[in-house]
């Protein structure tokens, strides 16, 4: 599907020509708590066009909540829509879009996917998901995570305004920021990498390793928009290839304990690529096992470091210094809940395979479970 993505200060004066190209009577704005803060709020309230707007949802957004946007959109009779937020506001506002021509009498997640052909226009505030450039969408259900893909959710006109950015909370910088990096690796080493989803990886990883710094503590312009900018190159990315264990392995932390998305995927994937470089004769990637090497060498430059000891020291490293760290206070009941919380077709797209015991242990390590000796068995006992 085709996609067009403006970018750059200033790209949301776009909005009006773009809603008169597609006809649009009467939009519904799709966003979060965080609209009245925007940079670009007044912009989007002064525009020619009419609109409803919908925030009844909230972060990691659940399966009811979409449900009232769907009705919301077909009450209001609008013809387009636009997300204005985070990853969880453009997922919001793709299954509204997939959902509104269904049948509303029964579970839209039980029911085949088609076009709905309504017109979704994205402008993501954070710089982390690329939930604007994926066919994807992640809500919750029943605290189930559902994955909904279909291509006609790629928004069909992306504004890429990193203005936006200057009222994110600097934690929260961090942690869609980290969704970004690991959602680069991740596509990087998946199985299902082909050469341009490995060069999408490449620029995300490179750019935020060089722009990190003076985007979360100096709040500089011109890495606010190389950092957006990555974060879409790694939603590109993982369009291609999905995600791989670390984000499997993360979906289970967020709902235990209210993590976010990018915090809980950042903690796992030190732990799950030392696994993976210790073991890369369990690689499942037909490419064959010296391929793999490769791949963690080409990430460990990337992410200026020698090779993939010192790459994975130096993750754990930035991690600290951006206090982002595992929760404590972990029960047995948690441990075993998030065992069995793993998504194995997800597990799939992992180029080492990972085993019962093995999340396990890595569960036991990412959580500093118990004593020494006990995160070093891989079972529960
Ligand atoms: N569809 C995909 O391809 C995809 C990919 C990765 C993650 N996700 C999903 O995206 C969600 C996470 O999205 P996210 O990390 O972007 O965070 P988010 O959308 O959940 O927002 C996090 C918080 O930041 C606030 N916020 C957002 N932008 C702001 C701004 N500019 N100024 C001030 N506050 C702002 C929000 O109000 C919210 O409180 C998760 O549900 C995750 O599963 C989807």
């Amino acid at each position: 599907m085709s996609q067009r993505i403006i970018s750059g200060n200033g790209c949301i004066k776009e909005l009006n020509s773009i809603l008169r190209s597609i006809k649009s009577e009467k939009f519904m704005l799709v966003c979060d708590s965080s609209f009245p803060f925007l940079s670009i709020k007044n912009q989007i309230c002064e525009l020619d066009i009419p609109f409803v707007s919908f925030s009844e949802f909230t972060p990691n957004p659940i399966y009811e909540d979409v449900v009232k946007g769907v009705d919301l959109f077909q009450k209001a009779n609008c013809d387009v829509i636009m997300a204005v937020g985070g990853g969880s506001t453009i997922d919001v506002a793709k299954c509204i879009k997939l959902y509104s021509k269904m049948d509303s009498s029964k579970n839209y997640l039980e029911q085949e996917y088609n076009d709905s052909g309504i017109p979704l226009i994205a402008i993501p505030t954070t710089a982390g998901t690329g939930s604007e450039s994926t066919r994807y969408a992640v809500v919750y259900f029943k605290e189930q995570k559902q994955s909904i893909t279909h291509e006609s959710i790629i928004p069909n006109y992306v504004l890429l305004e990193p203005s936006v950015l200057k009222t994110l909370p600097v934690y929260q910088k961090k942690c869609t920021m980290l969704d970004a990096l690991c959602q680069g690796i991740e596509s990087w080493w998946s199985i299902n990498s082909n050469d341009e989803s490995k060069a999408y990886s490449k620029i995300a990883v490179e750019s935020i390793i060089k722009y990190m710094d003076s985007y979360i503590y100096d709040n500089d312009e011109l890495a606010a928009e190389k950092i957006m900018l990555a974060a879409n190159y790694s939603g590109r990315a993982i369009n291609i290839t999905q995600t791989t264990a670390a984000h499997a392995m993360s979906y289970k932390l967020t709902s235990i304990y209210n993590l976010p998305h990018g915090h809980a995927v950042s903690i796992c994937l030190p732990y799950i690529w030392r696994f993976m470089s210790d073991n890369t004769n369990l690689c499942v990637d037909p490419r064959g096992e010296k391929y793999l090497q490769n791949i963690f060498s080409d990430i460990s430059r990337a992410l200026c470091s020698n090779n993939p000891t010192e790459a994975i020291d130096n993750f754990t490293t930035m991690l600290k210094r951006m206090q982002i760290i595992a929760p404590n206070e972990v029960s047995k009941d948690d441990l075993h809940n998030l065992i069995k919380s793993v998504n194995p077709t997800r597990l799939k797209n992992n180029p080492v395979e990972l085993n019962a015991s093995a999340i396990t242990l890595l569960y036991k390590k990412i959580l500093s479970y118990g004593s020494d000796e006990e995160r070093n068995k891989n079972d529960l006992a």
